[in-house]
């Protein structure tokens, strides 16, 4: 298999839509696994792909039933060993695409085709593929999945023309939590904000490559999150995940991470830089308006507590202190509860 070494993940940041998916499609041996209304919505370009399925993505059939299928469409079609499977749509296909192709005939080469912000950022980089399980108590999240590095990752912002409002500024969260991380996406997104909520496509070019750029390096340097660093990716990542539990899936992933991020900052205040609180501030509120998404805090403590970051017993948070500064805080149950019902008692 050519695919999965991570430190050989390429990406790509493409101008011609239509001739660069041409080509890639045209590639023997290649087999797509595409989003429905992708699919709906560009249908041109993928004219000349005979063999590609594509599903209506929902995070309730992003399932060990749908790889089946996916991996039941390769063996009718006659994917062998050194077959490519490509998958263009956001996280969803992305994860599931990716998955499949690191199970099929124990693993084939994968490429990654982004389609919403929220992959072209963060998602579509990086490995993590897999799917949710339901159980008693619910949905749970890529529980089940493996690390399966894309050779290629294509990234084209143009399609971001095509996102609603909602989805658009999901993947808004990722680019915020960037910012916070890497000192030269902060200044550009600051500087640029006005154009990139316009979708203005010189603005949305850089941003989308700073940001993919840096989640890449990120990756290469810890693929496999054994050495820590990969772990700042997870600014916002402990509250937000518990405030997407609590209220069942239904907000989107990068709105719960914006409010993670701020209530995080919240409950570690005395640790942060007070120019830097003050401005990344403001760039959450913009992002999310000055209306808090309403929470209780015990069940909060109660999706935490499963965070795959805690360590000894204490919830991991991953926050940032200053631009380009993120640190690991573990808190005691107590510590948590404590600190987040004083951050509600100020709202
Ligand atoms: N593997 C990782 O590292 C990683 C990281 C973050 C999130 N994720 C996963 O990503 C998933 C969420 O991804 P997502 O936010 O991209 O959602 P998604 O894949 O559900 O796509 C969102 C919606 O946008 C539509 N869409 C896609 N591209 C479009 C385009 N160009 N124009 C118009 N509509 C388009 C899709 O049909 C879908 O309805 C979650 O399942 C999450 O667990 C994975
Ligand atoms: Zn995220």
């Amino acid at each position: 298999m050519i695919g999965s070494d991570p430190t050989k993940t390429q990406l790509h940041f493409g101008e011609n839509l239509s001739n660069e998916i041409e080509v890639l499609m045209s590639k023997p041996n290649t087999f797509a696994i595409i989003d429905c209304r992708v699919y709906q919505l560009y249908a041109d370009f993928f004219n000349k792909t005979k063999r590609f399925v594509y599903y209506f993505t929902h995070e309730g059939n992003k399932s060990l039933e749908l790889v089946q299928q996916i991996c039941n469409f390769l063996l009718k079609n006659n994917a062998d060993r050194h077959s490519t499977l490509v998958a263009i749509g956001g996280g969803i296909i992305g994860d599931m695409a990716g998955f499949a192709s690191s199970i099929y005939m124990r693993g084939i080469n994968c490429i990654q085709v982004p389609t919403t912000l929220l992959a072209q950022v963060d998602a579509g980089i990086g490995g993590k593929t897999g799917v949710n399980t339901k159980t008693d108590s619910g949905l749970i999240k890529n529980a089940i999945g493996r690390f399966h590095f894309p050779s290629d990752v294509y990234i084209f912002p143009q399609f971001l023309q095509t996102l609603d409002t909602t989805q658009f500024l999901c993947g808004i969260g990722e680019v915020i939590k960037t910012s916070a991380l890497d000192k030269e996406v902060f200044e550009f997104f600051t500087e640029n904000q006005k154009k990139i909520y316009n979708k203005n496509m010189v603005a949305l070019d850089t941003i989308v490559k700073l940001c993919a750029n840096f989640k890449n390096n990120i990756v290469k340097k810890d693929p496999f999150e054994t050495t820590g660093l990969r772990k700042i990716l997870n600014f916002g990542h402990t509250v937000g995940h518990a405030i997407e539990a609590q209220k069942d899936n239904q907000l989107s992933h990068g709105k719960c991470v914006l409010q993670g991020m701020k209530l995080e900052m919240d409950m570690l205040k005395e640790h942060i830089d007070k120019d830097f609180y003050n401005s990344f501030q403001k760039l959450i509120v913009k992002a999310l308006g000055d209306k808090n998404i309403s929470y209780n805090s015990q069940k909060l403590l109660n999706s935490a507590r499963k965070d795959k970051k805690n360590v000894g017993g204490k919830i991991s948070i991953m926050c940032a202190t200053n631009v380009g500064k993120c640190k690991e805080f573990l808190l005691t149950e107590d510590e948590f509860l404590n600190r987040l019902n004083l951050c509600q008692q100020s709202q």
